[in-house]
């Protein structure tokens, strides 16, 4: 893990764990503003923001937030139009944030499923994970690659060593509701 950082991830599911529809977009039953709101927040706090190239066409840096988009295509970590872009393959997570975010502080990372898969590996200091309660997505996205209707997103979180904090809830009336996982301490 990064030393002077602290990778949280974010994400809004359905009750089958989904993060997009099978087209690849965030269906509207998961957005919320009260997560939004939220979610915003997070980014504002941010020393940077980490995410996939597909989810970076969709949201483009409309406030022009420090970004690293996750790509194939990049050398290494290189600046391209007012973005970094990365590629794990060819430069370390370490590397990149001494280019990107040489300060340290908070990366938020929001996916997609791949950008969550990479950094169960590398390891999340904290992951919040938002629910909409009576929402389904059939054929959709998965937030992991290992969750699925017999693992869910907890257990996955679980098995990479995050615990609970207590669940809050965003919107009663809408079932939106957050819970915070926070790395074990050792020992
Ligand atoms: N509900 C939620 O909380 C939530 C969270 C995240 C995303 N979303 C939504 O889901 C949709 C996109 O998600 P997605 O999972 O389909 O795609 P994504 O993660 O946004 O983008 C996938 C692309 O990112 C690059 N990438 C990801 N991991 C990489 C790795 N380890 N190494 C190199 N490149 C990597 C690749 O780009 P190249 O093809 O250039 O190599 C890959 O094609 C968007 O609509 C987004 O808004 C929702």
């Amino acid at each position: 893990m990064a030393s002077g950082y602290a990778i949280h991830g974010h994400a809004i599911v359905s009750d089958d764990d989904k993060i997009a529809d099978a087209g690849g977009h965030t269906p509207r039953s998961l957005r919320h503003p009260a997560d939004w709101k939220r979610f915003q927040a997070a980014m504002d706090g941010a020393a940077v923001t980490i995410l996939g190239r597909l989810g970076h066409m969709a949201h483009p840096n409309a406030h022009g937030r420090n970004r690293i988009v996750l790509s194939s295509s990049a050398s290494g970590i290189e600046r391209r139009d007012g973005v970094w872009w990365w590629n794990p393959a060819r430069a370390s997570l370490e590397a990149a944030l001494a280019v990107a975010a040489p300060s340290g502080g908070i990366v938020v990372v929001p996916g997609g499923r791949r950008v969550f898969d990479l950094f169960l590996q590398l390891g999340f200091d904290e992951f919040h994970l938002a629910r909409v309660r009576g929402v389904t997505v059939p054929d959709g996205i998965p937030i992991f690659s290992e969750s699925s209707s017999h693992r869910s997103a907890e257990t996955v979180l679980a098995a990479h060593g995050l615990e609970p904090q207590p669940t809050e809830m965003l919107d009663a009336e809408a079932g939106v509701s957050v819970t915070v996982w926070r790395r074990r301490a050792p020992g």
